[in-house]
Formats: structure tokens, C-alpha cells, sequence
């Protein structure tokens, strides 16, 4: 399916329920590839990114129950599982990483471009029909979780990016009207 640009910003939603399908790392590789289009100053191309699909996924899902699911060993197979969902029904992960430089400019600039990448790749996964969501969740900055990433201390993480299918679309946020955010110049 080839949708316009203006249909792929449009329509792309947040998507928070996956439907528990996997993803191929063939097309979440295919999209990274695609996304490193985005614009970037210096041509520095401040990004890293690790995968996690297919057969990564238990090593993945068995860190992410020992960092965000508190207790989890006096939890119930069930209660446990049904906690997890959040992370299990995914189909496949990016962890986007920036280069944090020392300069506070570049520093900026770097983590606006690696943004403009993550919503490229939010947008080209809509194309194919995978929905996906940014997270921030708090383990990003976790030692334990830094490590598993191989993040040098001047990676900073800024994205669980979920990769996955789903049954139902999600609804739009309401928008401000432009009126309400564009003036012109010197009114
Ligand atoms: C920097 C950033 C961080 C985000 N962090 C989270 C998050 O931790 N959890 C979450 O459910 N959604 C997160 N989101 C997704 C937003 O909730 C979502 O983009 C917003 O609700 C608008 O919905 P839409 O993307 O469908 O238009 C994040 C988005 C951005 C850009």
C-alpha cells in the first residue's frame, strides 16, 4: 500500500494495544534503513539503534518483567502475564539511543534530528501497516538496562520504540486549531 505523506501524518495513531503478532526484523530493519533520511545537521547522524524481534524477544520481555513489573516473583502466572501484556504483545522493539555531545547546541540539534528519524520510522511502519508507539519509560536511563544495550556514557536513550499489529485503530488526540498556535510575523 503507498499512502501520501500528508495521509501517512494524518492517520498515523499512537498505537497502545497490540494484537500480539510478531513483526519480521526484516521490516523493522527495512524501516530504520529507510528512516535514516531524516534531517540532521552536520550530516552527524546522532543515532543508534538496537532491535529486538523474532527470537530476541523472551531475552528482551525477561529483562523488562525484572525492571518495570515490581514483585514479579510473588506474582501469580497469571497476574504476572497479564502485567506484561503491555510488553509481550508488541511484535518487535527499536531502542533509540542519541549521541549526547558536549556542546549544549549540537546536543539539541542531535536529539531533534533523532526525533525527526523516530517519527520517519513511525511513519514508514504506518505504510506498511504496523502500528507503533514511542515510550519513555523510566528504565531507559536504568544502569542494569543501559547495560544491555551496550549504551557508552554518551548514549543517552530516548525511545522504546514498539513495533506491532492491531485490531483496532486508535482515536486522535483532538488538535489545537492553527489559529491557535501560528501568528503572523510582526501582527
Ligand atoms: C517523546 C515522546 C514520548 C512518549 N512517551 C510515551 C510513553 O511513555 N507512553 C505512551 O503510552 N505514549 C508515549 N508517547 C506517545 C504519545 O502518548 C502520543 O504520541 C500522543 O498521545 C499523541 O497520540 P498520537 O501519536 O496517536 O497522535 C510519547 C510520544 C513522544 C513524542
Amino acid at each position: 500500500m503507498t499512502i501520501s505523506v500528508k495521509q501517512a501524518i494524518l492517520e498515523r495513531r499512537s498505537i497502545k494495544k497490540f494484537n500480539g503478532q510478531p513483526v519480521e526484523k526484516q521490516a523493522v530493519l527495512e524501516i530504520l534503513d529507510d528512516a535514516k533520511w531524516a534531517p540532521n545537521h552536520g550530516n552527524r547522524q546522532p543515532w543508534r539503534i538496537v532491535v529486538a524481534a523474532e527470537d530476541k524477544l523472551p531475552q528482551l520481555h525477561a529483562l523488562l518483567r525484572d525492571l518495570a513489573v515490581p514483585k514479579w516473583q510473588e506474582l501469580s502466572e497469571e497476574a504476572l502475564a497479564a502485567q506484561m501484556q503491555k510488553f509481550t504483545l508488541a511484535g518487535a522493539y527499536a531502542f533509540v539511543l542519541v549521541t549526547e555531545d558536549m556542546r549544549q547546541k549540537e546536543r539539541l540539534e542531535d536529539y531533534a534530528a533523532t526525533s525527526c528519524y523516530l517519527q520517519n520510522a513511525q511513519l514508514l511502519a504506518w505504510e506498511k501497516g504496523i502500528g507503533t508507539c514511542w515510550k519513555t519509560p523510566g528504565f531507559l536511563d536504568n544502569p542494569k538496562f543501559r547495560e544491555a544495550l551496550n549504551a557508552k556514557s554518551n548514549e543517552r536513550v530516548i525511545s522504546m520504540l514498539q513495533f506491532g499489529h492491531f485490531d483496532e485503530a486508535a482515536k486522535a488526540g483532538a488538535r489545537k486549531e492553527v489559529a491557535d498556535f501560528v501568528t503572523e510575523f510582526g501582527a
